[in-house]
Parts: C-alpha cells; structure tokens; sequence
C-alpha cells in the first residue's frame, strides 16, 4: 500500500474560488495545489471575465464544480444545461469537474438549495438515468459529491453510503467526498461518524472537501429524532479538528492520490486564516500517511439499512 502511493502523484491542497479570497489566492500561488470553480458563475459572463478565468487556468490547476443540474431526481437533467457545461468545460480544456448527489428543483420551481433526496432504489435508478445523460452530452464524468440534510429524506429506504454506493458502482462516476456533510448527517442522524465513514465507498475518493459550519437548536416539530442538536452546513467557520481528523482517517484507509478543497462562503476570514487552514489540511493528510491502514469491516458495502434510519 505505501509503495502504492508512492508511485501515484502527490495529493493536492487547495481551495475554492471566492472572488474575496482573488487577491489572497494570486499572492499566495505557490501554497495553493488546486484551485476549484463553480461553474454557474461563469456560463453567461463578459469576454473579459472569461478571459479572467482563463488566466487563473494558466496560473494553477483549476477544477470546476458544478450545483444547478439536480441530478439525483426523478427529473430528468435538462439538455440546454447540459450542453452549456458541455461547451464550458470543452473551452477551457477542464482537467476535472464535480456535481452532487442532489436535487435542485422540481416542477419547473427551483429550491435553491442543494437538497438530499429520498435514498430508495428508485432514486438510485433515476440518477443513474440522469448520469447516463450527462455523460452521453458532456463526454465525462464528474465527481459526485455527498450533500448536507438537517434530517433523514422522508421515503428514504436505504442508508446513505448505501445508497451512494450503489450509484458510484453501477456509473463507474468518482466521488467526492465533502467530509464536513458527512460529520453533518452524522450529527443530525445520531450518528458515529467514524463508523459510518467505514461503509462508504472510499476506493472512489479523488477529491474530498472540507468546511466549518455550527450547532443550531433541535426545531420541536424533528423532535422525534435522535440528538439535542443539529450541525448546519453554512460554511461560514473554519475547518475543526473533527473534520481535520476524518482528513487523516480517509488518507489512512485509500491508496489513491487526493484533492483536497477548502470551501467558505461567507464570514469571510482574513486570508491569513485561511493560510493556517491549508497548512493544517496538510499536517492531516501527513498524520493520515502516518496511520496504519484499518481493516475493512466485514460486509461493509453490504450492510443493512436499518443501522443508518434506526434513528428515524
Ligand atoms: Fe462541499
């Protein structure tokens, strides 16, 4: 396994594109790995601000992230969508791209939100339909990253990792871990996030995220679920050592190289903070090297439903 890692290329630190961090990214190049991009921003803007964008390309490797296709639905993805990221990815000759495991509207109304939806074999179906789609428009494969909910989807009949298992299995798609959601569903769900982090399908991991969010009050109307509190994905705080030490865990347990990507989208921190971010993202994947590489459970892909929605 070491040697395994030795011989892949280096894991990469970054962060993502914020036009208050420009300044602060720009001066400090070389401690920056990887630079990711939302996409949507950039579909419709100037020549001058396409070629912005394409002078960022130049400076660092850029990967874009995509958050309006709402491709875990019974809808199915909208072709114009489609064929805009098709062509923004083909002109600025992406290295890699990413969406989620979401949906984003339904009914021709749109939530604004990236919402977790209903984990059934049926959803499983649906998205791998929607998948097929995009990949037969766009020509690859994005990343499939894990979304933050404050409770179990209703009409949910399967376990998070299983549900994304199975999905990430039969499409072949990469996986984009956002380890601060994880820690969120575990909290919100009651969760042991090291246990759960065990049955996810980490061989699939190429890029993970991290970001801070806080603790707000148990709403009277969920009180029926388990745990006095609730973790908001706001990525308005920094990165904790929770989030930090599942870094480490996910470094120990996969052999492949990884993205790792700092996101904050608001209470916007001097770029020194966000620095001192970077440089402990990297002491975790260091400790992460360090850790011998657990065993996998028993029947971890395998493993029943009723361990993730007991707390429903
Ligand atoms: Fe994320």
């Amino acid at each position: 396994m070491r040697r395994m890692r030795q011989l892949g290329r280096p894991d990469r630190v970054g962060i993502s594109w914020r036009p208050e961090f420009a300044a602060g990214i720009l001066a400090h190049l070389e401690e920056i790995d990887v630079v990711e991009v939302l996409i949507e921003p950039h579909l419709s803007t100037s020549r001058r601000q396409r070629q912005a964008l394409q002078f960022l390309v130049r400076q660092v490797p850029v990967v874009f992230h995509g958050v309006s296709l709402g491709l875990a639905s019974s809808f199915a993805v909208e072709a114009r969508r489609l064929d805009a990221i098709a062509r923004f990815l083909d002109s600025l000759r992406a290295e890699a791209w990413s969406e989620h495991f979401a949906f984003v509207r339904a009914g021709g109304i749109e939530i604004g939100h990236l919402a977790a939806p209903p984990r059934a074999e049926w959803s499983v179906d649906a998205t791998l339909q929607n998948l097929h789609r995009l990949v037969r428009t766009v020509g690859r494969m994005p990343a499939l990253e894990n979304v933050a909910t404050l409770i179990e989807p209703p009409g949910s009949t399967l376990g998070e990792s299983q549900w994304i298992g199975a999905i990430v299995r039969q499409s072949a798609a990469p996986l984009l871990l956002d380890l601060h959601n994880l820690a969120c569903n575990a909290c919100n769900g009651g969760l042991d996030v090291t246990q759960l982090l065990a049955h996810w399908p980490l061989e699939a991991v190429t890029t993970l995220h991290l970001s801070g969010g806080r603790l707000i009050g148990e709403p009277a109307r969920y009180a029926r679920h388990v745990g006095a509190q609730r973790m908001l994905d706001d990525h308005r705080h920094d990165v904790s050592p929770a989030v930090l030490g599942l870094l480490a865990q996910v470094r120990a347990r996969v052999v492949q190289p990884l993205d790792v990507i700092i996101e904050r989208d608001g209470n916007f921190p001097a770029f020194e903070q966000m620095r001192a971010q970077l440089r402990a993202a990297r002491a975790a994947l260091r400790a992460g090297r360090a850790l011998p590489a657990p065993p996998a459970p028993a029947g971890a892909h395998h493993r029943e439903v009723s361990d993730e929605l007991a707390v429903v």
